[in-house]
């Protein structure tokens, strides 16, 4: 492990750290759950992992943070792992153009979710999981233990309860899907795994580390494999196109790497076959993603020249 300011992303990532204190506009925190709207927007932290798992970082990227939906990323990797492309049957890889948590497509699209990212598509993905594994959301954490090689991510009860105390979208969702047949579990169980699954608390420097089988065609910390090649690259696609939501377009135009938000304010990237990026800072835009995030990677591929494109 190499700590900023030195090796091969040390200097740059310096740099963004010391440039971010310059933005005036952070956005602000997510409201709709509670626990979470208290968090500083100040807040930053950056980190970057090479696929040999030598991780650099800057400011706050050992801080951990609520990763909430960056956790589909990984909740879909498992069920691509444990059964291959079966999901694509109860759930699409378009992008949406719509908020992450819209139920208009929803009845017009016969209660198939657009992606599985949005949080529609991701309850259908932590359904499956559910009943692949009966503990959807340890799988999830466990699989974030393992890649990081962090023992201590885990759940954060209280956020689990703030959202489920203010779940009702989810919770239409979820019962609006079945209403269709697509979810397999009672709804009630299922929502309670998906807000247990996102209450997961990491830092980047956890989060950066555990999404390198991504930059690695699929292989684990470990060196054994999770996904094949042609899966990772597939998780990577509907990153790049779904994985900011109705921003996803904004986000390759001004990013240009596969990436995945969450509404805790912190930001999974990946650049294949080079490293994984996690941003985090709590202040969104309308878009639910963070503000401050998104400017750093977009400043990351700018100095660097690393992208897809
Ligand atoms: O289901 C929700 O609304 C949250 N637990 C997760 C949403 C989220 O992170 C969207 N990301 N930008």
């Amino acid at each position: 492990m190499t700590a900023s300011g030195s090796g091969r992303f040390g200097g740059v990532l310096e740099q963004i750290g010391s440039e971010v204190a310059a933005l005036t506009d952070r956005g602000r925190p997510a409201d709709y759950i509670p626990l979470l709207a208290g968090a500083d927007p100040g807040r930053f932290g950056m980190a970057v992992a090479e696929p040999d798992g030598t991780v650099y970082g800057v400011n706050d990227w050992q801080e951990p943070f609520s990763t909430q939906s960056i956790t589909k990323v990984f909740a879909l990797a498992l069920v691509l792992a444990s059964e291959g492309e079966e999901i694509w049957r109860r759930v699409g890889r378009e992008p949406s153009g719509n908020p992450f948590n819209s139920l208009v497509q929803l009845e017009y699209e016969n209660g198939v979710p657009r992606n599985p990212f949005i949080n529609a598509g991701a309850l259908v993905v932590t359904d499956r999981l559910q009943t692949l594994t009966g503990n959807a959301a340890g799988r999830v954490r466990d699989l974030l233990r393992e890649e990081s090689g962090n023992p201590a991510v885990d759940f954060v009860a209280e956020v689990a309860d703030s959202e489920a105390a203010h779940g009702d979208r989810n919770a239409a969702l979820a019962h609006f899907m079945a209403s269709y047949g697509n979810i397999a579990n009672p709804v009630p169980e299922l929502l309670a795994a998906y807000f247990r699954q996102c209450s997961i608390a990491a830092s980047c420097q956890d989060l950066a580390s555990a999404a390198g089988f991504l930059a690695r065609r699929g292989v684990r910390a470990d060196g054994s494999m999770l996904l094949t090649p042609s899966q990772a690259k597939r998780v990577n696609a509907v990153m790049l196109t779904c994985g900011t939501y109705d921003a996803a377009g904004e986000f390759a135009y001004r990013v240009g790497l596969p990436g995945k938000s969450g509404v805790g304010g912190g930001i999974v990237a990946v650049v294949p076959g080079v490293c994984t990026l996690c941003v985090w800072s709590p202040g969104l835009d309308r878009r639910g993603n963070s503000v401050a995030g998104v400017w750093a990677l977009d400043r990351f591929t700018t100095l660097t020249g690393l992208s897809v494109f």
